[in-house]
């Protein structure tokens, strides 16, 4: 359908920036400057920052680094060897939204932060493979939280994947954990952000003073994935 080329349109633009920065999150560079070159990105491609102003939210991309699981705002801090820097962007084309994430090892990582982002991503994928229509909505959530705690990883309870079309959050709310073959059924059409958020070590989260900003509690690494997924035949 037209709705979903728009939202193919959105979602190339996402990913053109989540590229660009495999590029460029190296030591020495600023969440803010990766800020920038999203920005510039998007509005070039003919986009509009989607989470810019968003309740407020003052930039382009979420930057959540080491025990950040979401929502880190862009900062002058330069990153380190060693980093992981979780990075979410959203996008709006023609009226239509894109949403995705990743989490990227700045240099050099320990193995076990290596392995808490190959993990995380494999939960994505994991998630992706679960959805086919007449399967329930919770199948999506039981999936990862099945194979994220089969790794000895913990899944966060308080952030949701969701909805997305025309507004960045719609129904339904997609948990990452919980008990198989509950809520709707998934329809052609349907298009949803998935987005497991995984901790190396409990799954409690910390919010930070600025409103935003989401730590684990106890200190540990968090990793992020997210893709904007349409259900079809
Ligand atoms: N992918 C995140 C979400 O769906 C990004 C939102 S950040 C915000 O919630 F700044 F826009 F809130
Ligand atoms: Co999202």
């Amino acid at each position: 359908s037209g709705e979903l080329d728009l939202m193919d349109a959105a979602n190339r633009i996402v990913h053109q920036v989540l590229d660009g920065i495999a590029e460029r999150a190296r030591p020495g560079v600023t969440t803010r400057e990766l800020d920038r070159f999203a920005e510039g990105t998007i509005r070039e491609a003919g986009g509009v920052p989607a989470f810019l102003h968003y309740k407020g939210y003052p930039a382009t991309l979420c930057t959540s680094r080491n025990d950040v699981i979401v929502h880190g705002i862009p900062d002058d801090q330069p990153l380190l060897q060693g980093d992981i820097l979780g990075v979410d962007c959203g996008v709006v084309y023609k009226g239509y939204y894109g949403d995705a994430a990743r989490t990227y090892a700045v240099g050099q990582v320990s193995p076990q932060a290596d392995r808490l982002i190959a993990v995380t991503r494999r939960a994505l994928e994991v998630a992706v493979e679960s959805v086919k229509p007449n399967r329930r909505l919770s199948d999506i959530g039981h999936a990862v939280q099945s194979f994220v705690e089969s790794n000895g990883f913990s899944v966060v309870r308080e952030f949701v994947g969701h909805g997305i079309g025309t507004s960045l959050h719609e129904e339904p709310q997609v948990p990452n954990f919980g008990e198989p073959g509950k809520g709707p059924r998934l329809k052609p059409g349907l298009v949803l952000a998935i987005e497991p958020m995984v901790n190396a070590g409990e799954p409690e989260f910390e919010a930070g003073a600025d409103g935003w900003t989401a730590r684990t509690r106890d200190g540990s690494l968090s990793a992020h994935f997210e893709y904007s997924v349409a259900v079809t035949e």
